[in-house]
């Protein structure tokens, strides 16, 4: 990609222009060519404590490919103002801009309706707004919502606070010793009195990808609605929430490539028409007196206040860019980085594997006797190797696995074969160290 400085931009690269195409422009892959993605990257270059970065840390946040950097420079030299307020064109266009993504989003989930597509600052705020509005609407004394031993922290709290305003019941599906779903023990849970189930796709600190849709059939049969955690899943696989069959799907941007701060809830309008607001302000209002205030049609009447703009135009770009990159490629490319990586960790008679499930992937978690996962992060930082070490807002899972912390490397399409042995040298040291 050819970097546009502000004094030769003209308006066709502006958003909001309809141009904004040529910010990914090349033609779709027909094979996996990793040194391409990674030419993309430009953090990819950098050398820390002397060595070339090895990032293997994007379940927590994945880098930006310069097509998202640039629509943010974009937007931001030639385009700022604030959307769906101003009359004039710069407004006009930062709209269009913002509006697009929104679209661009439905096509990526294959939601029906673009106003089911609700910005939010990610998928920490999105389960937080069903627990809220939709958890006040049809919650109380006495009901029950079912989440799985293996869920993030922002998949447990919200439903605790909801279980505490309420009276309802938390139920937890246990997982088995392999982190896996126990789908037997769910069904035993099930019941008149679930109002809501709530899963993760795929763990960000097992890799265990979730029988969702089976998940979803079977709590639908028993009346409940659904809540899928796509946070992890969503850089790694094509998500259809109309085949999943769920009634919510949450995400964030910066796990698939675009920037922080911005996010969605896909929510089926039926449900959404019926949650009332959840937060209240500008955008999301119809009429506003002293006497009373009507509400905004969707998605508006679940977006108060003035949004990241320019997030939400750069994740229409990091759309742009997964399309072009084919999900499917890229599923296929990583579960063959997973499998080296495993095969990798497997020589070491010292290493435990955390999560050892059919269905995995993008991440190895594991723990070695007698070190703390901090020590070998630190190690490995030496020689230029990024992975998350601690609990990865897990805690439970860490109870069920009886250790305090993993280690954990999490893989995205960036990364590559040379990387993971350069991992595996690193523990080889961090064994020297310490053993
Ligand atoms: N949820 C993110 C992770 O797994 C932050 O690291």
């Amino acid at each position: 990609m050819k970097p546009v400085s502000p004094s030769t931009r003209n308006d066709d690269r502006l958003p909001g222009t309809g141009k904004q195409a040529d910010l990914v422009s090349r033609e779709p892959q027909q094979t996996f060519d990793v040194a391409r993605v990674r030419r993309d990257f430009p953090i990819l270059k950098t050398i820390i404590n002397g060595h070339p970065l090895t990032f293997l840390d994007s379940a927590a946040s994945a880098q930006k490919p310069s097509c998202v950097l640039e629509a943010l420079n974009v937007f931001y030299t030639g385009c700022y103002s604030n959307i769906h307020r101003g009359v004039y064109a710069l407004s006009e266009r930062a709209t269009a801009a913002y509006e697009e993504s929104r679209v661009k989003l439905r096509t990526l989930i294959n939601a029906k309706e673009t106003e089911e597509i609700i910005f939010l600052r990610g998928t920490t705020e999105a389960i937080n707004l069903v627990a809220n509005s939709f958890g006040q609407m049809a919650v109380g004394e006495g009901d029950e919502i079912l989440i799985s031993h293996m869920e993030h922290h922002s998949n447990i709290v919200p439903w605790q606070l909801l279980c505490e305003r309420t009276g309802a019941k938390l139920m937890v599906v246990p997982i088995d010793d392999d982190g896996e779903f126990i789908f037997e023990e769910y069904e035993k849970l099930l019941g008149p009195r679930t109002k809501l189930v709530a899963v993760t796709h795929q763990s960000n600190s097992l890799g265990t990808v979730n029988p969702v849709k089976e998940i979803t059939r079977r709590a639908h049969e028993e009346g409940a609605v659904v809540l899928i955690d796509g946070a992890q899943a969503i850089a790694h696989k094509k998500i259809d929430v109309r085949d999943i069959g769920c009634d919510f799907y949450a995400f964030s941007g910066h796990k698939m490539f675009g920037p922080t701060g911005v996010g969605v809830l896909y929510g089926r309008r039926e449900i959404l028409e019926k949650m009332p607001p959840w937060q209240g302000g500008g955008d999301m209002i119809r009429t506003v007196s002293f006497e009373g205030t009507t509400y905004a049609d969707l998605p508006h009447k679940f977006e108060a206040g003035t949004p990241d703009i320019a997030g939400g135009i750069g994740l229409g770009t990091a759309v742009d860019y997964l399309s072009h990159l084919d999900l499917d490629l890229v599923g296929g490319y990583e579960h063959e980085l997973l499998s080296y990586g495993e095969g990798l960790l497997g020589e070491f008679p010292e290493i435990r594997i955390i999560g050892r499930a059919k269905e995995k992937s993008a991440v190895i978690s594991f723990v070695i006797d007698g070190i703390h996962p901090h020590d070998i992060g630190t190690i490995l930082d030496k020689e230029g190797i990024a992975i998350r070490t601690g609990h990865h807002c897990t805690q439970p899972v860490m109870h069920r696995f009886g250790v305090p912390a993993t280690a954990r490397a999490s893989i995205a399409c960036y990364n590559t074969k040379e990387e993971l042995d350069r991992l595996a040298r690193g523990i080889r040291t961090v064994l020297e160290v310490f053993c």
